[in-house]
């Protein structure tokens, strides 16, 4: 996207929307959305060229001048605010930021659900610096910018950013950084290795290298060199994120977390999904059982269980839980992480495709009591719309990680389904980026 000229017309923001853009109207009523622009400000902008711009019911900009500046603006801490893609709201102080996020949930619900909670939540803070241990850096050779570039993506641009430290990634891989873009540029490889995925574990990092074709003896020399000076776990994927394998050191503690309230300790792979944020998915899963209540002889499903994050705590109450998941590899994952932890005995996991699951098919896997749903952004119509109009789960909590997607299931479950909204609220999973976390609690009306 190119900048315009800038555009002469002050316009008041009303709001910040799911990608952390100021909204505002123009005088001729068209909706304009505007980068770098905060609630309550009154702001000068650069039009945004981008497909379809001439004719558009809507405009796009990028500030240029503030004329009326919002009490919680904030320095952003990173020197590449607005440039690197990773954050959108760093210049927003962290209460506001939570503020938003409440407000974008609320919105949705209310616009595109059109329900509301009998009660809010409040919403759940954690760290916000440091938190990401989860991530996929991109990798670059741009001589022109002498060397190799290491790190999030250009903001809306499928260019890597030139940053060296990154304030959302632990200080420790943050630190690594520039040590990673000198790595790669010595190998061989330099130019067939685009991505690095991280894992932090409690205990190790490991690095995923992306590989387009196999390391040189040299380039292995250097690799494992820099696995030791660093003390971080080199593995390699030279295909898809099941053929990742560790590469150095081979003696490496596995990747685990803790779930410490209830006894938990669950291993994974670096290329599996996990939760980003290991200290708000802590505090998320405390709220969800205490909201969930599963009790010792009910039959709970998790459904988009994934490595059975929620399904082992659900266990641990005794009841019987059945794990649904797309991914093959996860469900095995699943099964051995609930042997890990002594809970074949009252878990299942199968594999399934739920974007395509059947009012025939959902009734096929037996009666629940209770659900657990958390899916990925695109929600769970499919699922939702399975659901039998009268019996079915008695209480459903629905984990989302788009409010959009989830207020749209919502309306099924509360004017299809015979469900009431009883509570709902934020976690602030991913502080300083405008991605919203909710939990959602239904309950048979
Ligand atoms: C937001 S994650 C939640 C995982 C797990 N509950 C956790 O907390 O770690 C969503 C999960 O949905 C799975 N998934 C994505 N598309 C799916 C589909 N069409 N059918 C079933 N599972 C799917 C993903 O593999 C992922 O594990």
């Amino acid at each position: 996207m190119a900048l315009h000229e800038t555009h002469s017309e002050t316009v008041f923001i009303e709001s910040i929307d799911h990608e952390g853009q100021g909204v505002g109207h123009l005088s001729d009523g068209r909706v304009v959305f505007i980068e770098g622009a905060l609630t309550g400000e009154t702001v000068e902008y650069a039009r945004l060229n981008f497909k379809g711009s001439n004719k558009a019911s809507y405009e796009k900009g990028q500030v240029t001048r503030i004329l009326t500046t919002s009490a919680y603006r904030v320095q952003p801490e990173c020197p590449w605010f607005g440039y690197c893609g990773g954050c959108s709201l760093q210049h927003l102080d962290e209460s506001a930021q939570v503020a938003t996020k409440q407000r974008v949930l609320e919105d949705a619900l209310k616009h595109i659900g059109n329900c509301r909670p009998e009660h809010w939540l409040a919403p759940l803070h954690g760290p916000t610096w440091g938190y990401r241990r989860r991530a996929r850096l991109s990798v670059r050779l741009v001589p022109k910018k002498g060397g190799v570039l290491v790190g999030f993506h250009e903001k809306k641009s499928r260019y890597v950013a030139d940053m060296d430290s990154c304030k959302i990634l632990p200080p420790a891989v943050s630190d690594l950084l520039p040590a990673l873009s000198r790595l790669i540029l010595s190998l061989s490889l330099r130019e067939r290795l685009p991505q690095i995925e991280v894992a932090v574990s409690d205990a190790i990092t490991a690095l995923v290298f992306r590989i387009m074709e196999p390391l040189t003896v040299d380039d292995e020399v250097l690799v494992r060199a820099f696995a030791d000076q660093h003390g971080v776990q080199i593995w390699l994927q030279p295909k898809g994120p099941e053929t990742a394998y560790p590469f150095h050191p081979l003696n490496a503690p596995r990747l685990v977390y803790h779930l410490n309230e209830f006894a938990i300790e669950m291993p994974f792979g670096p290329t599996e999904f996990t939760q980003v944020n290991f200290g708000i998915n802590e505090s998320l899963l405390r709220r969800a059982m205490r909201l969930f209540n599963p009790q010792a002889g009910e039959r709970i499903g998790d459904l988009f269980c994934g490595l059975g994050n929620f399904s082992l705590p659900i266990a641990r109450s005794g009841a019987q839980v059945v794990g649904i998941e797309g991914s093959a590899e996860l469900v095995k994952r699943a099964a051995e992480n609930a042997a890990h932890n002594g809970l074949s005995a009252n878990t299942q996991f199968q594999v399934a495709d739920l974007f395509k699951i059947t009012p025939e098919a959902y009734a096929a896997l037996g009666a629940f009591d209770k659900l657990l749903i958390d899916p990925p952004r695109d929600g769970a119509f499919e699922l939702v719309n399975a659901l039998p109009e009268t019996g079915g789960p008695q209480r459903i909590v629905y984990i989302s990680c788009k409010p959009a997607t989830l207020a749209r299931d919502a309306a099924v479950l509360v004017h299809q389904k015979g469900y009431r909204l009883i509570t709902a609220g934020i976690a602030n999973m991913f502080p300083h980026t405008a991605h919203v976390e909710s939990i959602a609690v239904f309950e048979r009306a």
